[in-house]
């Protein structure tokens, strides 16, 4: 019996050793942010984006929602979880310090794989002090060709972690970007790594999941905050294949397909964890993927969770279908 239907007929795949869950949630944008911190380590952009908190941000990211969120994922005990990013706003220390007490309560460093998004890099800013607290939460346990060493620090990307038999595979488009610009980069080693690693981690039977801030698709984000070179990974992904792309930075749930040689791959984008529903984002939530290999292919099944925020109760979604055959 499929994955699929053992959900749809209520019964859990909670400790099944067969089947591989994994949570992914994303962008919680922890506040609160008082203005003074923008001061205190100045840079331009960094006021600007604590103006943008204070006027904006802060009737939409609710701290209170992302520890419901966390709850929720703690009490249905994941077998990993996957973290895409924009864990803060403005990138200053004090943000970091009170993000990593977050992500402790959440799991230990073992348990979560995190990929940095723009706003964890919002400038140029020293690691130490910074996206330094993430370390642990950014390590590989297999060698990677050319590994690049991100935000001037020790950590290094493409980074794959190997759990049983899935392989998580973590990009970072995190660059510093001019005032008006939420873009984000891979650049040529990284991709150049990435077409070395999913060959041989699909000869070896490795579900592949690769975790990735930005929507890796052309056409899914405006050129203000898309990935700069998209179509340079599309082309990887195309010619490789990956059985699941997780990312953030949209804040909304979206689900696409892309044609690779090896099967179309499920491109999966998480909501905040953070967010209140405003217009076509989507409230706060996060996803359960469950992974299991069945006649030599991977199959992949979701569920989605949201936050109502009349109840404040995170609510499950119907299990659907992931992979496609
Ligand atoms: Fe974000
Ligand atoms: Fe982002």
């Amino acid at each position: 019996m499929s994955i699929l239907c053992r959900a749809a007929t209520g019964k859990s795949t909670k400790g099944n050793p067969l089947v591989f869950r994994l949570a992914h949630l994303s962008d919680p944008h922890l506040g609160p942010l008082p203005l003074m911190h923008s001061f205190r380590e100045f840079a331009l952009k960094r006021l600007i984006g604590g103006l943008s908190w204070q006027l904006k941000r802060r009737w939409r990211h609710y701290k209170d929602f992302a520890d419901l969120i966390a709850d929720d994922i703690k009490a249905q005990s994941p077998d990993h979880i996957a973290f895409t990013g924009d864990l803060v706003n403005i990138a200053a220390g004090y943000e970091f310090e009170n993000g990593i007490k977050w992500m402790e309560k959440l799991a230990n460093a073992d348990a979560i794989t995190f990929v940095p998004g723009n706003h964890d890099a919002y400038v140029t800013r020293p690691y130490a002090g910074g996206l330094e607290h993430l370390e642990p939460y950014m390590q590989g346990n297999m060698r990677t060709p050319k590994p690049v060493l991100v935000l001037g620090g020790t950590a290094s990307f493409p980074f794959v972690r190997l759990k049983r038999n899935v392989a998580l595979i973590a990009l970072s488009t995190a660059v510093p970007q001019p005032l008006s610009s939420a873009c984000g980069v891979l650049g040529e080693a990284q991709l150049d790594t990435l077409s070395e690693v999913l060959p041989d981690l699909h000869a070896k039977g490795y579900a592949r999941i690769i975790l990735i801030h930005h929507p890796p698709l052309a056409h899914q984000a405006p050129a203000n905050r898309n990935l700069s070179d998209a179509t340079e990974l599309s082309r990887v992904l195309q010619q490789h294949g990956a059985e699941l792309v997780l990312h953030g930075h949209n804040h909304t749930r979206t689900l696409e397909y892309l044609p690779s040689r090896n099967g179309e791959i499920p491109i999966s984008g998480a909501p905040s964890a953070s967010m209140k529903s405003i217009g076509l984002r989507t409230s706060a939530g996060w996803t359960m993927f469950s992974l299991e290999r069945e006649q030599g292919r991977w199959q992949i099944a979701g569920q989605d969770y949201s936050l109502n925020a009349k109840t404040l109760k995170v609510e499950a979604g119907d299990p659907y279908k992931v992979s496609r055959e």
